[in-house]
């Protein structure tokens, strides 16, 4: 059988690679006066704009793009997503988090069965569930009612639902619908991220969301036995059924756990766990803080990038246009990582979510980094050259105050700047020059002009700037962003913002010709961990020594074991 062609064996790869020595020949102070190039940058759908004018790119290397799209068979692959067709091959599954936004009368085939029917009998049961639990009609089992919850989750079953969460405290519409309310989320095994959790909550007016798509992640599991003992020393073990209630895609081991099945909320192998917030995941604990019609916002703005990212064009598709200038930034310019940078505190874990892992709470996966961080192809052919990339993020100005030091004289970091266009909390201060948000949003438009015009020597030396200064204050410029801009931050835009996300994710792996929806690279480490456990287990209970292990983790498991001892 003929080898699989790799998407760098194709005439576009090949093109887009003699193009690029090129287009590093130019400077964007160049690119940039270029009105007409500028124009045809510059997009908009349903409100969101986006301008990637600031990209290394003329119009010649967006039409190489959209050949090397052709090359990688784009627009099939997105079809083939759509129609419910097992394009993540190693788990022999569908990929369709599109149908859990779909709206109720839409048609989403999978395996010869329409399955938006099922996913809004779940959401029905979400709603109809939020609302008890929100009116006081279901209650404890002390009779009180539940007004604080604890999502308990790891990766996908965590980190979306956290972001939509932050991003919507602040949103008035939502925080009238949460008053008096409290959303947690316990997600490390770190015994402190317990007790962070439950300081200040009483078992009797707690409701613990346990979220796993498999029911036996290792984290999880533990923090939901912990749980569990915490409400029965309380309550006693009859109260698990009123304070317990469950998400996953296994519902035998819900039960086996101790959880009525008529209290979980499934949701479907063909829904991977890092595209998960939009099914239970993050319906269930999102719709008991906010309620569900702000949730249900949400998923129409995502739908509505599912439909866009569907049926436009190349040139007007921005998850598309997003995903191809980030294969150009990654295999042809050769930049190892991006920066998202929301202007925005409440998008505060919109980074963590696509990149995944940076603060102590975010521990595993996620959805750009643990989709597109493969070596091979989708059919197993060693890849000669990097996929994915390293994804990072701070909301703007903080991170101006950090790491943007780096980005503007260091490396050259692609940036992805998103702003706001109305605040979710402005403030009009008396005597500024500008409101709150205006002065945030100057910051969001002048940092890609800095990194894309920089500052010349003659430029400085023009200001009288000392001689001896004039190297360190010289910025080279030529460093690309693009911005997205957002009309604001309600529902709606949170579900647009994560779809343009998510599809680019897609548009990348489909390009690359990697399998985006499977995660084996996270398989090895928690294997390892399994055997440490024995180990430890049979070193606490029968002083067995240290055994089977490399040197250095011999010695560093031994002096743990001694300096942990009671
Ligand atoms: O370890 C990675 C991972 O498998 C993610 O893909 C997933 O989102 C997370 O763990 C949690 O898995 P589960 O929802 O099955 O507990």
């Amino acid at each position: 059988m003929a080898s699989p062609t790799l998407i760098c064996d194709t005439q576009a790869w090949k093109d887009l690679e003699a193009h690029v020595e090129e287009i590093k020949k130019t400077h964007l102070r160049d690119l940039m006066s270029d009105v007409e190039r500028s124009k045809s940058m510059i997009l908009e759908f349903d409100e969101v704009l986006l301008d990637y004018s600031r990209q290394r790119a003329t119009l010649d290397t967006r039409d190489k793009l959209f050949k090397l799209a052709e090359a990688a068979h784009l627009k099939e692959k997105i079809n083939r997503m759509y129609n419910g067709e097992h394009i993540n091959s190693t788990e022999n599954r569908p990929v369709l988090h599109v149908a859990l936004r779909a709206p109720r009368d839409a048609v989403i085939q999978c395996d010869g069965k329409n399955v938006v029917p099922e996913v809004w009998k779940v959401l029905d049961k979400i709603q109809e569930f939020s609302e008890r639990v929100r009116s006081g009609s279901w209650v404890g089992a002390t009779g009180k009612a539940l007004k604080d919850v604890i999502a308990v989750g790891i990766g996908g079953s965590f980190l979306g639902p956290l972001f939509v969460h932050t991003a919507l405290q602040t949103e008035p519409d939502a925080m009238e619908c949460a008053r008096g309310r409290q959303l947690r989320f316990l997600a490390n095994v770190d015994p402190v991220d317990v007790a962070r959790n439950i300081a200040g909550l009483n078992p009797e007016t707690t409701l613990v969301v346990v979220v796993s798509k498999t029911f036996t992640t290792a984290e999880t599991m533990l923090n939901a036995r912990t749980l569990r003992e915490w409400i029965s020393a309380a309550l006693g073990p009859s109260a698990v059924a009123k304070h317990m209630v469950a998400v996953s895609t296994n519902l035998t081991l819900v039960e086996k756990f101790g959880i009525d099945p008529n209290n979980a909320f499934a949701f479907w192998d063909w829904v991977g766990g890092r595209y998960s917030v939009c099914s239970a995941v993050g319906v269930l604990p999102l719709s008991l803080q906010y309620g569900f019609s702000i949730v249900e916002k949400f998923l129409q703005g995502a739908s509505s990038i599912d439909q866009h990212f569907y049926s436009a064009p190349y040139e007007k598709n921005i998850p598309v246009l997003l995903g191809l200038l980030s294969v150009w930034n990654v295999s042809f310019h050769g930049y190892p990582a991006r920066a998202i940078l929301p202007y925005s505190q409440a998008l505060e874990k919109f980074a963590p979510h696509i990149q995944q892992a940076c603060a102590p709470k975010q521990s595993a996966c996620m959805v750009s980094m643990e989709s597109n961080g493969k070596s091979v192809s989708i059919d197993g052919v060693p890849l000669p050259f990097a996929t994915g990339e390293i994804d990072f993020g701070e909301p703007g100005t903080n991170g101006q105050h950090s790491f943007y030091q780096l980005i503007h004289q260091g490396r050259v970091i692609p940036c992805d700047f998103i702003g706001i266009a109305r605040s979710q909390q402005p403030i009009y201060l008396k005597g500024e020059p500008v409101s709150n948000h205006d002065e945030l949003m100057s910051n969001f438009f002048a940092q890609p002009d800095a990194l894309a015009y920089g500052k010349t020597a003659e430029e400085l030396r023009k200001e009288n700037v000392p001689s001896h200064l004039v190297p360190h204050k010289t910025f080279s410029g030529n460093r690309p962003s693009l911005s997205l801009l957002l009309p604001s931050l309600k529902a709606y835009n949170i579900g647009q913002l994560l779809a343009i996300y998510e599809h680019r994710v897609a548009v990348q792996g489909f390009v690359w010709g990697i399998n985006s929806f499977d995660q084996w690279g996270v398989e090895l480490g928690k294997s390892l961990a399994t055997r440490v456990r024995k180990q430890l287990h049979a070193s606490r209970t029968k002083g067995e020594p240290v055994e089977g292990f490399n040197f250095s983790t011999s010695t560093l498991l031994t002096r743990y074991l001694e300096a942990s001892a009671d």
